[in-house]
């Protein structure tokens, strides 16, 4: 990717770019937490967006879009928003950096990727923080420290791109660290990197191709109904709630938002049960929890779908230890945890049946947990 990114950058932009990457994500357990300050569990993986730019002198940015054989220009004031959606991740980005009092200049660049879009790998916090990374390198002396970065990509889904999200996946795209997941905790921002390399087993994706978008999608309706309940039970986020307290509370609260917080609260917990399991080996009930936060997905965060409903119900019949879907939801990949002997057959057995009734073959993305953003030497 590197060697075709320097050649289309040099034909464009004749000068000598310099090298960025940073990756998407897998999140082992802990979904829908995060914005409501509860934990997370991701890593970084070997898909990544790799970017070659360049200062040019000027101030415009000028960008190009190796995938989608696209090319923009805009200024860095606010009115300069582009109109191509892809742009304004970039955009977005040059923006956070400067509202928080660093520089960005005019540059030159030219992107590419391989995290596969809209599959809940999470393609745009990877653009984001290849970019953060970039401006914070080129013109900011990395001062801007590593939580800042991923802040920025948040923002700029936020205030850019119409997606309220949590802090999960800039946080992983940024801190990612080769073999090794992290759990965060939402609230206090603290986090320990867990070595995972499961002995006996795989984590393989399935890719149901059923495109998840979270530009205006429920996604935010999600999270507004995790803020009202929160409100009601008069703490700050669901974090700072249990079963006991929605219980009391139970009158006050509607029955969609009440069943979106029995997932949440429930949700809590299981990633913690997943550390302490992991710490000892304990990969059953691992997939244990995988399988019942695909259940709360489905059932009471409702964030799923037919087709990774009948992803998760193939993985348990052949008895894969732990499968559920994983990211935002509506759509993209379910995560699973193969033991090695049962590998092949899960494999076959996905994409045949899941072809046979929806005419389509799933994707199988094997993953291998690695190094977050960079400068490539
Ligand atoms: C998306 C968001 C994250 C997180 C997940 C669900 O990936 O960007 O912040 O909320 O969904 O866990």
């Amino acid at each position: 990717m590197k060697e075709k990114l320097k050649a289309i950058f040099t034909d464009r932009f004749a000068s000598n770019p310099v090298f960025y990457a940073s990756a998407g994500r897998i999140n082992l357990i802990g979904e829908h937490t995060d914005y409501n300050g509860g934990f997370v569990f991701p890593g970084a993986i070997d898909k990544y967006i790799m970017a070659a730019v360049n200062v040019n002198g000027t101030d415009k940015v000028r960008v190009f879009s190796a995938d989608m054989d696209q090319y923009t220009e805009f200024g860095l004031k606010e009115e300069d928003k582009p109109a191509e959606q892809w742009a304004c991740y970039v955009f977005g980005v040059c923006r956070e950096v400067l509202k928080r009092g660093f520089e960005v200049k005019g540059f030159d660049a030219v992107f590419a990727g391989n995290v596969p879009l809209g599959a809940g790998l999470s393609s745009s916090a990877a653009l984001e923080s290849c970019f953060a990374y970039a401006l914070n390198d080129m013109f900011n002396e990395n001062k801007i420290d590593k939580f800042e970065l991923a802040k920025i990509g948040q923002s700029t889904e936020h205030n850019y791109c119409g997606v309220n999200c949590g802090i999960m996946d800039q946080f992983a795209s940024v801190f990612g660290k080769k073999d090794c997941l992290m759990r965060l905790d939402c609230r206090s921002l603290e986090f320990e990197y867990f070595p995972f390399k499961p002995v006996g087993y795989k984590v393989v994706l399935v890719n149901s191709q059923v495109k998840h978008e979270l530009v205006d999608s429920p996604y935010n309706k999600r999270r507004e109904s995790c803020e009202r309940v929160a409100k009601t039970l008069g703490v700050d986020t669901l974090r700072d709630a249990d079963m006991a307290m929605l219980e009391a509370a139970k009158t006050q609260i509607n029955d969609e938002d009440y069943m979106r917080a029995v997932y949440v609260i429930g949700e809590k917990q299981r990633v913690l049960d997943v550390c302490e399991a992991l710490e000892k080996g304990d990969y059953e009930t691992v997939g244990q929890r995988m399988y019942e936060t695909h259940h709360g997905l489905s059932k009471d965060y409702e964030v799923s779908c037919e087709e990774l409903d009948f992803l998760n119900d193939l993985a348990k019949e052949c008895g894969v230890t732990g499968s559920r879907i994983m990211g935002g939801g509506f759509g993209g990949c379910t995560i699973n945890l193969v033991k090695d002997e049962l590998y092949d057959k899960f494999v076959e057995t996905a994409k045949t049946e899941f072809n046979e009734k929806y005419g389509i073959e799933p994707i199988i993305i094997d993953v291998v947990i690695s190094e977050g953003a960079h400068k490539e030497e």
